[in-house]
């Protein structure tokens, strides 16, 4: 890998919007054959946010887009390019992000989704960044959506206790003068897939392979279905290498980072890594236990909520990672 150039791009604001509706584990034990001790202790999750009845996946990713533009001081009409994130859209087409430029009031801006799962955020990232990098655009909204409590089987105990409903984003932009003599912005980001992996997590029907037909929605192969243990061992792996990879193509350490916002799929994949990278406990942003596993929009909600409360301050380095279906996986290095 090469070394990164100098940061070229630099987050303006961020936000996320997250549903009202709180499902308990002590509501999923009415559900599934499963226990709220048994949830806690083999993921970290004590409850999800389930979106309304009448909530879309673009409602809640113009939420979140809304409260990232405030942060940054701008509006939609200052845009150039939107990017979601995500595999749960309103509808297989067209894309999730049509959908939000329409709901925020964006100009006709290119506005277009990235399928890569959990890592659809920081792919996002990577791609608009180097949209940045050479000039091409200057503002690009980022957001991590999924609504995944509509493509889950709520009588899979293996995979319905684990994921929940959410959004999170932020503005990126040009990096000024003063930022880059502060070494502020995007230090760089990585990408990665293993395709080899892609029966490991996957919803089987409902694409060209195998459109629906009333037998398949029957068997539910329209939802997620999941070889959890497959996906555990990769994810500590690769979500290590990943962020080491981030980390030695900076020259830099964990020591030397301020904080650890990692995707929030189970909280012993995020200890197992963290312990690998040598991070010190008190460095991870931890949500899980309140939102469960939002997919791609678990960082930028964590970032988030970390940013708000004063925890992530400027100038301080924070080192992202995710992996997800696919299997996709990257890291992200940033000084806000
Ligand atoms: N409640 C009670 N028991 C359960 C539950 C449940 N909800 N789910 C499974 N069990 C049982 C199993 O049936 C099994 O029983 P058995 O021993 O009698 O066969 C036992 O618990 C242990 O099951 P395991 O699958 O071995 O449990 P594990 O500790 O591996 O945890 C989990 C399962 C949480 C799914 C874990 O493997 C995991 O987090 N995997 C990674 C998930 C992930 O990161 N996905 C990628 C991102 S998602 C995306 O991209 C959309």
């Amino acid at each position: 890998m090469v070394n990164p150039a100098r940061p070229a791009s630099r987050i303006l604001g961020t936000g996320h919007y997250a549903p009202s509706r709180v499902l308990t584990n002590r509501e999923l034990e009415t559900m599934v054959e499963t226990s709220d001790a048994w949830i806690r202790e083999r993921t970290g999750i004590g409850e999800r946010r389930i979106a309304g009845e009448h909530e879309t996946t673009s409602d809640m990713a113009a939420a979140a887009g809304r409260a990232a533009l405030e942060a940054a001081g701008l509006t939609a009409r200052d845009l150039d390019m939107i990017i979601v994130g995500t595999i749960s859209g309103d509808v297989p087409m067209p894309a999730c992000a049509v959908f939000v430029q329409q709901k925020l009031g964006a100009g006709n801006i290119p506005s277009f989704d990235v399928s890569a799962a959990c890592a659809g955020f920081i792919y996002g990232l990577s791609i608009a960044d180097q949209f940045i990098r050479t000039g091409q655009m200057r503002r690009v909204l980022v957001i991590g959506v999924e609504l995944l409590s509509r493509i889950l089987d709520w009588s899979d105990r293996t995979t319905c206790v684990l994921f929940g409903d959410g959004a999170g984003a932020v503005v990126l932009g040009p990096c000024e003068p003063a930022d880059v003599e502060a070494g502020r912005g995007v230090i760089s980001t990585r990408i990665y897939t293993d395709g080899s992996l892609a029966e490991a997590l996957v919803i089987p029907a409902g694409g060209s392979r195998l459109p629906l037909t009333p037998t398949l929605l029957e068997q539910k192969k329209n939802k997620v279905h999941m070889a959890g243990q497959e996906i555990f061992k990769v994810a500590v792996r690769n979500l290590t290498s990943a962020s080491k990879e981030a980390l030695e193509a900076a020259g830099t350490s964990a020591k030397e980072i301020d904080w650890f916002v990692a995707h929030q799929a189970n909280l012993r994949i995020l200890t197992q890594v963290a312990a690998r990278l040598e991070m010190p406990a008190e460095k991870i942003v931890l949500n899980i236990e309140r939102y469960g596993n939002t997919s791609s929009a678990s960082i930028p909600i964590a970032l988030d909520e970390a940013v708000r409360d004063g925890r992530i301050r400027e100038g301080q380095t924070v080192l992202m990672c995710a992996l997800g279906a696919g299997i996709s996986w990257g890291s992200a290095l940033v000084r806000m």
